[in-house]
């Protein structure tokens, strides 16, 4: 498909909420507007669940309130990212088509009365959803407010996979297509094993709570046509919207940790501007290094064009166990580590906190205190200072080190039946990822196969399912003079999840001249030491080198004596091979080896905590911009010259960041080195 995006021009740097009028009379809708204009507020997220307001019965539409709001936000110059409104169905459809409720794993139906009560693969739903969707985008096509289109909302947050017999139907056809005949199939997904063989495609179902683990192959292949499901239904809306009006469409992803099911590289593309939700979750390790992963994720689906930050939260959320408040000046270092990190535009959930539903204790931008509170002034200080960085929108972030994700070795390597339970894909990804971002390097977020000629590092954190073609691209760049670490469980299958065999590491063997033979994970409580001194953690493996020399073994535990850190020549570059998890401490030093040896700097020098404070550039047409975001609770000094936006202080030299603070300098040209 080739279609030309359409640019969503941010004027600045956006910022905004999702805004929910409905949960509140016109009474309060003039004083909203008013502090949206204090706050500096431009860009409102409307209608995002407006389903049953704008059809209470079928077929009769009634939009009276919504003109009303998205007239006033066009008088007073708001802008409006409008909602289709299909994001929630309403009572009268579900109790008219209740075979469009999603069933989970095990055969159960989910009711109504939260949200996303529907089965992505259903032709009732679809049908429904498109003719409201046609209807809104018919009355606002062109309405003044108008900015951006907001197709439903984080789709397949609840409802991705789908089991009942509508999705199995649909489930066949997307097998059917893929593999033409069933014989391919049942090679495909490895069906002699445990007499699984399929004779016709009306015996496969989607894969259901079984008494045993199931077919991995099968879960996979579920996993991808989940995706593409939802996929399709993004792109079903979007064709009703861009036949109705020019602005361009997106929806908000869900680039935060534990939302897996689905993969967003596939549905970039298709996105007129790439945009995130983000909330910090405090049980995925540190929250600062899962913030500016999130971030570089985003804009490695944007193709590192600028992205738009949808939603995150000023404090609290309300859906984890125990939900943290921010602490003071938090909410201006987050929401700034997104800009730093190419968001052209940063949002919260919500503008007013709800008084009443299941999200009534989850923080806003105008809090249930109302306007005399710290939560409030923060709002209007973030808003200012979001203001006066309106030149940056545009610019680039300098990367030179490039991280390989993706969403099918997550899939594949986090299945029922795996070496180490203790051991997730995340993990690795973020323990590499963690490493990188404590020495200060600025890095890409790339998918498997991605053009690396701009990288002078790449990072490989437990690619568990390559295909042999993705690999060649890693392994031809290392030839011609690249610098490489690639972990274990990186090269174990292929995108039918079947075992490369021959020694583990695969398609990556020969360039890492090491030859893997056995998995040996140990405890979490299990600390492995190694030749070096430093120490290691959940995971060995019995291995022997082939042509690359050992860097440090493992000294004791159940691969004594095997390589646990190795260095490869291949062709130009360097391979190396990380075969256990180091303590944080012992990574860190192994990535400052390999960024010295490759020439990569942080974007600029830190005197402090320099692993708390991000340093982050991004350069544009005329100025480039350095971004020192002090998570500390020490100053921070760091090597700049130029003028500071947020305080409009000027650096000759060096400039003091004080512990918690957020400076942005437009640097004068010659400071502008290192990425
Ligand atoms: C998501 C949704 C919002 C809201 C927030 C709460 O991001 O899109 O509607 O539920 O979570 O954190």
């Amino acid at each position: 498909m080739t279609r030309t995006r359409r640019t969503f021009d941010t004027r600045g740097i956006a910022f905004g909420c999702d805004y929910n009028p409905e949960q509140w009379g016109p009474e309060v809708w003039d004083e909203d507007i008013a502090l949206m204009i204090e706050a500096g507020v431009d860009l409102v997220a409307i209608n995002i669940f407006g389903w049953s307001h704008l059809e209470p019965h079928r077929g009769e539409y009634r939009f009276d309130r919504l003109d009303d709001i998205m007239d006033r936000l066009a008088a007073d110059g708001i802008g409006v990212n409008l909602g289709t409104g299909t994001a929630s169905t309403p009572a009268w459809l579900t109790r008219e088509h209740p075979d469009l409720l999603p069933m989970a794993v095990d055969g159960t139906r989910r009711y109504p009365g939260g949200r996303q009560a529907f089965c992505p693969s259903s032709p009732v739903y679809r049908e429904h959803a498109l003719r409201l969707t046609a209807a809104v985008a018919e009355r606002y096509g062109a309405h003044p407010a108008l900015r951006l289109w907001h197709v439903s909302n984080e789709i397949g947050c609840h409802n991705a996979l789908c089991y009942c017999d509508v999705s199995a139907d649909a489930f066949r056809r997307w097998l059917a297509d893929r593999y033409v005949d069933v014989d391919t199939l049942n090679a495909a997904w490895g069906t002699a094993f445990w007499s699984q063989s399929y004779g016709e495609w009306e015996e496969i179902l989607p894969p259901r709570a079984t008494l045993s683990s199931r077919n991995p192959a099968q879960l996979l292949d579920f996993h991808r046509f989940s995706s593409d499901e939802l996929l399709g239904h993004y792109r079903a809306e979007a064709d009703v919207i861009r036949s109705r009006s020019e602005a361009p469409i997106t929806t908000n992803f869900m680039v935060t940790a534990h939302i897996d099911n689905l993969d967003y590289w596939s549905w970039a593309a298709d996105m007129d501007v790439v945009a995130n939700d983000h909330y910090l979750d405090h049980r995925l390790g540190d929250p600062t290094t899962e913030l500016a992963f999130a971030a570089d994720l985003s804009r490695g689906l944007a193709g590192g064009d600028p992205w738009l930050l949808m939603e995150h939260s000023t404090g609290a959320v309300n859906w984890q166990p125990l939900n943290l408040a921010k602490q003071p000046g938090q909410m201006m270092r987050n929401t700034l580590t997104h800009v730093a990190r190419g968001a052209d535009g940063a949002c919260f959930f919500q503008w007013r906190a709800s008084v009443q539903g299941s999200e009534k204790f989850h923080s806003a931008m105008l809090p249930h205190a109302g306007t005399d509170s710290a939560m409030w002034r923060d709002v209007v200080e973030l808003g200012g200072a979001i203001e006066r960085l309106a030149e940056v929108a545009g610019s680039r972030v300098d990367a030179a080190v490039a991280l390989v994700f993706s969403w099918e070795s997550w899939w594949a390597a986090d299945g029922e039946s795996r070496p180490s339970q203790a051991l997730g894909y995340l993990d690795l990804v973020h323990a590499a990822y963690g490493a990188l971002h404590a020495e200060g390097l600025t890095v890409d977020v790339v998918a498997p196969g991605a053009d690396l000629s701009r990288y002078s590092l790449v990072v490989v954190p437990g690619l568990h399912l390559v295909r042999e073609q993705d690999a060649v691209v890693l392994t031809d760049w290392i030839a011609a003079g690249g610098t490489a670490l690639v972990t274990f469980s990186s090269g174990i299958v292929d995108e039918d999840d079947r075992v490369y065999v021959g020694g583990y590491g695969g398609p990556f063997r020969d360039a890492l001249g090491v030859r893997v033979e056995e998995f040996a994970p140990v405890a979490r409580e299990t600390t492995l030491t190694l030749s070096d001194g430093s120490t290691a953690t959940l995971w060995s493996e019995r291995s022997r080198a082939t042509t690359a020399e050992v860097v440090a073994s493992f000294a004791d535990g159940p691969s004594t004596g095997a390589p646990a850190i190795t260095r490869n020549r291949w062709g130009l570059g360097e391979a190396w091979y990380l075969a256990t998890l180091p303590e944080p401490a012992a990574y860190r030093s192994l990535v400052a080896r390999l960024a010295a040896d490759a020439g990569v700097r942080p974007a600029a020098e830190v005197d402090g905590d320099a692993a708390s404070v991000d340093v982050v550039r991004r350069r544009g047409a005329a100025a480039s911009y350095l971004f020192v975001v002090n998570h500390a609770l020490v100053d921070a000094t760091v090597a700049t010259s130029g003028t500071d936006l947020v305080t409009g202080a000027t650096a000759d030299g060096s400039l003091v960041v004080p512990a918690g603070a957020v400076r942005v300098v437009r640097e004068t040209p010659a400071a502008s080195t290192g990425s």
